[in-house]
């Protein structure tokens, strides 16, 4: 059985990791050269957007159960070529997909549905990034 104390705590570790991965993105794209770099930072913009609305999700439901939202970014690590740089991302978003998964079991434990249906939506959005992120890696 899920408390809602564990629940905030878990929320917070995906805010974290939300925060961090606007911070991975935007770094990369810093870091994203050459031809494939360029095409490679379009999809980053498009991807910092979705995380952004993801974080700011996560604070306000936070914030409305009764915790204090997390403004600390999970920290990552900076591979130095592209091909790295996109296998930690599939890494971190498959993870993501998992962390929501089970995010979404615990708020349905607790009898926030609102919250359930929206987590499990944020986790088919990180398996839409886990999608692409394969795909690139294809060519990669
Ligand atoms: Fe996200
Ligand atoms: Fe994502």
């Amino acid at each position: 059985m899920t408390t809602k104390t564990e629940l905030i705590k878990g929320l917070n570790d995906d805010l974290a990791g939300e925060w961090g991965t606007i911070m991975r993105y935007t770094y990369q794209s810093g870091k994203a050269f050459g031809l494939r770099g360029a095409e490679l930072r379009e999809i980053f913009e498009g991807e910092i957007q979705d995380e952004m609305g993801h974080a700011a999700y996560l604070t306000d439901v936070i914030v409305d159960l009764g915790g204090e939202p997390t403004t600390t970014p999970q920290t990552f690590d900076k591979p130095d070529n592209l091909k790295s740089m996109l296998e930690l991302d599939l890494e971190m978003e498959l993870q993501d997909v998992n962390n929501y998964a089970i995010r979404a079991k615990q708020a349905e434990n607790l009898g926030e549905i609102e919250l359930k249906v929206k987590l499990e939506e944020m986790a088919a959005d990180e398996a839409g990034h886990a999608r692409e992120l394969r795909r690139l890696l294809r060519g990669a």
